[in-house]
């Protein structure tokens, strides 16, 4: 798509898609600009009809706005603070070991069936605390929510639409169930701490939990597979720089991450709706149209970064936007960091030399909203 957003930036940095009814932006400032002010651009982007009822995901956090916002996300803060964190590291460690392990036939590995998808979805079932003997239907639970139709045909959409109902309806009842259980017997999990502070009298109730655990599958996982599934890509296409980050992988990951967020950001877009007529970049948007906001262009844009079509992991400022902007910003950004740096270190002791197999695609993931690869093969050296 990059080249696209390149000439999107020239031609029509805030243009009107009369065939989507919506806005899109494409250069920095604007995109900056939609994500940062939450009193022009609503989150709450639900099209449900009177008597609909609203899915999980839109009674979310994600879909809010103030005050109701500020509320829950200093509430659900509680579950993402650095002493929190501090307790994932080793665990992250032991279950990418675990992955790495499985990799019974080193000489050909699909990254992203082996090691980037599954790594996500094995830890955030271990922060919900979930138990081991659930995580098969658990992954399933997570496909179903992510996923997307498989033809544009209304026979296609339909029945994903069904399965999804099935799966937020299997997924209530099932964290209502763990509610229940952790409630008499509380873990060092997510689940706990959220229990905890609804019994400490604050705004949050049990369907909010309930809302927020499904928010938490649905924002973390296919977005970190993709992060670590980019970054290979981006190892397989610079070598030599590569090269750079195995001389000092504990000083360079870091770095490399915010690069590979920039370069190749796993969440290509994020829409909002105007509250009120207003202009961005001297277009004139309406109260109620749509605005799409490309942080992937906005992270190519040459008017804020020099050599913005270069892959450098030295970048240093590296103000993208790829976690969004504002008081939306990725609650889940520390955790996401934290699980790349440490499936690339734990992936470096093992297997420091690989090469992009020959003889598959590098196939994107069909969709504009997240950018990915549906699998990378690496041969071990
Ligand atoms: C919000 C990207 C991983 C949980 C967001 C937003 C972006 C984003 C762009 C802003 C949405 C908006 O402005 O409307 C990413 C990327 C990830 C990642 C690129 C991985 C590389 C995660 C993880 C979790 C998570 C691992 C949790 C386990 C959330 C939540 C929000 C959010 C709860 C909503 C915050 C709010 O509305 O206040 N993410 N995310 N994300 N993300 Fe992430």
């Amino acid at each position: 798509p990059f080249a696209w957003y390149e000439k999107m930036r020239k031609d029509s940095p805030v243009r009107w898609d009369e065939k989507r009814g919506a806005w899109d932006a494409f250069d920095y400032q604007s995109v900056k600009n939609v994500l940062e002010n939450k009193d022009l651009f609503s989150s709450n982007r639900s099209r449900r009809r009177e008597g609909e009822q609203a899915s999980p995901i839109e009674l979310s956090l994600i879909s809010i706005d103030p005050p109701k916002h500020t509320q829950m996300r200093s509430l659900v803060n509680k579950a993402f603070t650095p002493r929190v964190m501090k307790d994932w590291g080793p665990r992250i460690e032991r279950i990418a070991n675990q992955l790495l392990d499985e990799m019974q036939d080193p000489s050909e590995i699909d990254l992203v069936k082996q090691y980037s998808y599954p790594l996500p979805v094995m830890v955030i079932a271990e922060i919900l605390g979930v138990p081991i003997k659930d995580q098969a239907k658990f992954k399933d639970w997570s496909d179903w929510v992510v996923a997307g139709p498989t033809d544009n045909s209304p026979e296609a959409i339909k029945r994903l639409e069904e399965n999804q109902q099935r799966t937020y309806y299997e997924l209530y009842v099932y964290f209502k169930e763990t509610i229940a259980m952790k409630r008499k017997q509380p873990g060092e999990d997510i689940i706990s701490v959220l229990i905890d502070a609804e019994m400490q009298g604050t705004m949050l109730s049990e369907d909010e939990i309930i809302g927020f655990c499904i928010l938490l599958l649905v924002a973390g996982n296919e977005t970190t597979t993709n992060l670590i599934s980019n970054a290979y890509y981006c190892f397989t296409e610079f070598p030599e720089i590569y090269e750079e980050i195995l001389k000092d992988p504990g000083g360079a990951l870091p770095l490399t991450i915010e690069e590979v967020l920039r370069y190749r950001s796993p969440v290509q877009s994020m829409s909002r709706v105007a509250k009120e007529d207003t202009v961005l970049n001297g277009a004139q948007i309406k109260a109620g149209n749509i605005v799409v906001a490309w942080m992937g262009s906005a992270n190519r844009d040459e008017q804020q970064f020099e050599n913005a079509h270069q892959f450098n992991i030295r970048r240093k400022p590296n103000p993208h936007l790829a976690f969004g902007k504002g008081i939306h910003f990725c609650l889940g950004a520390p955790l996401a960091r934290l699980e790349a740096e440490i499936a690339m270190a734990e992936w470096i002791k093992r297997y420091p030399r690989f090469e992009r197999s020959s003889g598959f695609s590098l196939e994107p993931i069909e969709s504009t909203f997240v950018y990915g690869l549906k699998e990378l093969k690496l041969s071990i050296l």
